[in-house]
């Protein structure tokens, strides 16, 4: 199956998480925490340390790690603080 990644489309496998699909992709899927800007990467892939934290078709902080991939999924990297449109 194909996901976007950034707008860049990736093929994953039926029964990969979000998280396993990004690490095999080869892109540069690091994400920036809100409040340091700290690099992360997905690192437990069980749902415990959040460093997985991904939008995945426009909605924010999904953990990717808990999270299957499905055909034409939409993935965002998040980098850094929201912005919130008014
Ligand atoms: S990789 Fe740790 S919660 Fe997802």
């Amino acid at each position: 199956m194909t996901i976007h990644v950034e707008g860049k489309p990736v093929n994953a496998r039926e029964g990969d998480s979000v998280s396993a699909a990004l690490l095999a992709s080869g892109l540069d899927v690091r994400r920036s925490t809100a409040v340091s800007g700290a690099t992360r990467l997905p690192y437990c892939m069980m749902g415990v340390c959040f460093d997985c934290l991904v939008t995945i078709d426009g909605v924010g902080n999904r953990q990717g790690c808990l999270v299957p991939v499905a055909d034409g999924m939409l993935i965002e990297v998040q980098k850094g603080k929201r912005e919130i449109s008014r």
